[in-house]
């Protein structure tokens, strides 16, 4: 599944960046770079730059960055491979063959035939509605006051009222019943035989943020049971990787998302002008839901149901969203039940003013928890604060937490030194002198102190890239294999390359990583700013702490591989324990 980074270099080289970005951001020339409205956040004045010498891009305002082909992967939300596909065809690069293992070219195959039938399904559906044996369904939807265009726009259709319909039309296309059992759309069973999944149902078509049909849901047209009926998980169809209504919302360009409950929530959203809303899959939302919506907005609204279930569904998504940086607020539609209903009686700006007085989701979760609580005694209320207390100690950040202090100590008449008090001594008990650390979701599992050097290697990395007289003055100590091993050595040893060769290739560096978490921490090293925050001198000593510890680190390492009997690896080892006293005096000069 690997490219050579001939072949990689060549694609990219074949695709100017500036060309390419054109065709999504207006650009303008200032200076040496281009200029124009972020496509990655909402913004009023242009702080996207793209550079056409180093073929990069960068946003001043929220951090996006990259070469042609993050920007794609971001943009159009393609794996490496896919942007790598499109730019060779862009730039007439042609591509060699692939020596796919046999399991992963079938995998390729599947799901490539699973799109194919997932999309004639989704069209014959949206056909069957227009015809005569449609004509109750799209009355139905008439009768929930969907228009032609949100009929058209969200692909709706009918799947009709025969077993096997959907199986002879899929079948006379020259699909063979076992792909189409794999797509969800078939099943089969002794006594029947073979049927179709849909019978008789308003069919909604859930599509990835491409706009790809990856599955189903489909509605009985009354009080039928199940109400919904879902496509099974596929290999296109991953339920917690995927938003109903992420296709759209995407381009909205609004700086948050409504995220509610339902198909028809979003549909109702959508038709009365709120087109960044979306819903989660009838599953709860997840840590993959929240990075997929991270990419695009950082903060979310919650308009979820207004009975105990939503509320409890709200409750349980706030911290989900927090964890991966999202503001998480929640609008309450009482008297109504949901979005849609809400909209149907009050109408898109009562919906709006609902948005204006939304609730901070922390605070809405005290709000639920008071409820359990009598906060005219005394001890209800002791007992209230201490357990708000202990959630406060949740908050990791020192800022943050005391931000949420002054809140609750303003919103329960409490002092808010008394409160502060309160969270450091339950804190305490809790055993978590320092709040409680969240788990990580992330696939790197390290515990504390690898963090730390993790993170001296990252900003070591990005100092050696922005300023070529800091690698002179650095490199006699530090080499690649001080870092660790995996993505930051591969950047350090392809940099020391690249100076030494006398060009540094920022973009060339990103082509090496085609894992899509890879690559977008790669493409965090180009662009971390290090040098607005202090001055020269303290940007010097924060320097060389930070050579200092990515050696010592290294040593350390190296200390622990070494066998005791190994004498020259020994003396090797005093040797380079020497050099750190060397670093101990060195004056790095930043310019
Ligand atoms: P709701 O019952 O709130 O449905 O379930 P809704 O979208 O508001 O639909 P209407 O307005 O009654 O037609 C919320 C979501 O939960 C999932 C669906 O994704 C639905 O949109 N669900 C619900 C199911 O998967 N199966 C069900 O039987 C019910
Ligand atoms: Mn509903």
């Amino acid at each position: 599944m690997y490219y050579s980074d001939e072949v990689i270099e060549e694609v990219r080289s074949k695709n100017d960046i500036v060309d390419v970005i054109s065709g999504y951001v207006r650009l303008q020339k200032k200076g040496s770079s281009y200029f124009g409205l972020c496509p990655f956040h909402n913004e009023k004045s242009p702080s996207f730059s793209v550079s056409r010498q180093k073929q990069m891009y960068y946003c001043f305002g929220c951090g996006a960055g990259g070469n042609v082909f993050t920007f794609l992967m971001e943009y159009e939300n393609y794996s490496f491979v896919e942007a790598l596909k499109y730019l060779a065809d862009r730039g007439g690069v042609k591509l060699p063959e692939q020596e796919y293992s046999k399991e992963a070219k079938e995998r390729a195959d599947t799901k490539a035939v699973l799109l194919e039938i997932n999309k004639l399904a989704a069209r014959y559906y949206y056909v069957q509605l227009k015809q005569t044996q449609g004509a109750h369904a799209l009355s139905y939807l008439k009768n929930r006051e969907l228009s032609d265009d949100t009929i058209r726009a969200f692909g709706l259709g009918y799947s009709n009222k025969y077993s096997n319909d959907l199986y002879q039309y899929l079948k006379s296309k020259g699909y063979q019943s076992e792909m189409l059992i794999k797509a969800g759309l078939i099943s089969v069973d002794e006594r029947q035989g073979v049927y179709d999944k849909f019978w008789n149902r308003v069919m909604f078509p859930i599509m990835d943020v491409n706009s790809r049909v990856i599955g189903f849901g489909g509605r009985v047209m009354g009080d039928g049971k199940p109400k919904y009926l879902n496509s099974p998980e596929t290999v296109i169809f991953d339920k917690s990787r995927n938003l109903y209504g992420l296709n759209r919302a995407r381009s909205s360009r609004k700086p948050y998302f409504l995220l509610c409950e339902g198909y028809m929530d979003v549909i109702s959203l959508h038709q009365a002008g709120f087109t960044n809303a979306v819903a989660s899959l009838g599953t709860a939302l997840t840590p993959g839901h929240a990075s997929l919506i991270r990419r695009y907005v950082q903060e979310v609204y919650l308009t979820y149901d207004s009975d105990e279930a939503g509320t409890k569904a709200a409750l349980r998504a706030v911290p989900i969203l927090r964890e991966v940086g999202i503001t998480a607020r929640v609008i309450r539609m009482e008297p109504y039940k949901d979005p849609d209903e809400f909209i149907k009686n009050l109408g898109a700006e009562a919906f709006e003013e609902r948005i204006g007085k939304a609730r901070n989701g922390f605070m809405f979760s005290l709000e639920v928890l008071e409820k359990s609580y009598d906060l005219h005694t005394p001890e209800g209320k002791t007992e209230f604060m201490r357990e708000a207390a202990r959630r406060l100690t949740e908050f990791e950040e020192e800022i943050e937490r005391n931000n949420y202090i002054e809140a609750v100590a303003e919103a329960y008449h409490v002092g808010i030194g008394d409160l502060k008090n309160l969270v450091g001594k339950v804190a305490v008990q809790a055993g978590l002198a320092v709040p409680a650390k969240r788990p990580k979701q992330t696939n790197q599992q390290h515990g504390g102190k690898e963090d730390g050097i993790v993170k001296s290697q990252k900003i070591l990395l990005t100092w050696l890239i922005e300023d070529e007289s800091v690698f002179r003055q650095i490199r006699p100590y530090i080499a690649p294999s001080d870092f660790s091993e995996g993505i930051y050595r591969t950047v350090a040893e392809l940099l020391y390359e690249q100076y030494e060769a006398g060009e540094v290739n920022p973009a060339r560096i990103m082509n090496h990583f085609a894992d899509e978490e890879e690559h977008r921490d790669v493409a965090g090293l180009f662009h971390t700013r290090i040098r607005e925050l202090t001055s020269a001198k303290e940007q010097e000593k924060a320097l060389k702490e930070t050579v200092l510890r990515v050696k010592n680190h290294s040593i350390e390492e190296a200390a622990k591989q070494l066998d005791p009997t190994d004498m020259p690896g020994l003396q090797k080892l005093m040797d380079v324990k020497r050099e750190m006293q060397d670093i101990q005096k060195l004056h790095i000069s930043i310019n």
